[in-house]
């Protein structure tokens, strides 16, 4: 017997890219991405593999779009308004402003601050005339009135203080009876249950083609960039948004997507 994680799975997700090496000698993280110490970011290149890189660290990437496209399609009518913070390469915008005749009868609009990242999306809607890629800071992006907003896999990337402050300009913006749909990396309870958690978090990433290499070096340069809270401390942090009606509609080990309605 070895110590080693043994699997038999075949990657669920097959890599359709990989970037050349980029930079020797900086550590790998998966899908020929290079990151040090603390210094993760969604610039540059990252794009190219962003979808494949995203699928093999996050359990729930797909099913969490489902799920925000079928919220959606209750809050937002034809001619309604809804955003993605944080869009990337418009994965997820592409589904919301396509997901029922009356998501294709509404305008989205997609905001993320990287221009590698807002170009990709604005190539990947570009035969949607009711979408709307923007280059911009959430954190100081002033909303319009709207029924829905979907934020998934973002605000983790905020300062805590900051999250803050934009679940409640999200709250402001909305209409009342609109929604948002907020999800994240979450902490486990206690201590114990973060270690289990975090365990077969890296067994999943072992199935899904990292290797434990780049699993610990992407630990590494996550470091004070992506800072999970607990999922008691995200309800409070929606009512202390102002959200009245709150509950966790979607869970996978340590993500966990909740829908807040104002
Ligand atoms: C994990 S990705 C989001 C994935 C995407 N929502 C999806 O479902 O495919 C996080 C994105 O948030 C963006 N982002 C992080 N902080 C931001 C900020 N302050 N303003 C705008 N975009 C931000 C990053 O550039 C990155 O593209």
């Amino acid at each position: 017997m070895t110590g080693e994680l043994v699997s038999t799975d075949t990657a669920p997700y097959p890599s359709r890219s990989a970037l050349p090496a980029q930079a020797p000698g900086r550590p790998p993280v998966g899908d020929g991405i290079a990151a040090d110490t603390g210094s993760w970011t969604f610039a540059g290149e990252v794009s190219k593999v962003f979808v494949d890189h995203v699928r093999h660290s996050v359990p729930l990437y797909e099913q969490a779009h489902v799920i925000a496209c079928d919220l959606s399609s209750c809050f937002v009518g034809p001619m309604g308004l809804g955003y993605e913070l944080g869009s990337s390469t418009g994965q997820l915008l592409r589904q919301l402003a396509t997901h029922s005749e009356a998501n294709a009868a509404a305008r989205w609009i997609g905001i993320d601050r990287e221009p590698s990242m807002t170009a990709a999306a604005i190539q990947h809607c570009r035969d949607l005339d009711n979408v709307e890629c923007i280059q911009a800071d959430i954190t100081g992006y002033p909303l319009d009135t709207c029924d829905f907003v979907a934020a998934h896999l973002t605000l983790q990337f905020l300062p805590i203080d900051a999250r803050a402050r934009v679940a409640r300009r999200v709250h402001d913006a909305l209409r009342p009876g609109g929604a948002f749909f907020m999800c994240d990396k979450v902490l486990a309870p206690d201590a114990r249950l973060e270690d289990l958690i975090t365990t077969l978090h890296y067994r999943w990433k072992r199935r899904s083609g990292l290797s434990p290499e780049e699993i610990l070096n992407k630990k590494e340069s996550l470091l004070g960039v992506l800072q999970p809270i607990t999922t008691s401390d995200n309800l409070a942090m929606l009512s202390q948004a102002g959200f009245t009606s709150i509950v966790s509609v979607v869970k996978n080990l340590c993500f966990e997507g909740f829908i807040a309605v104002k």
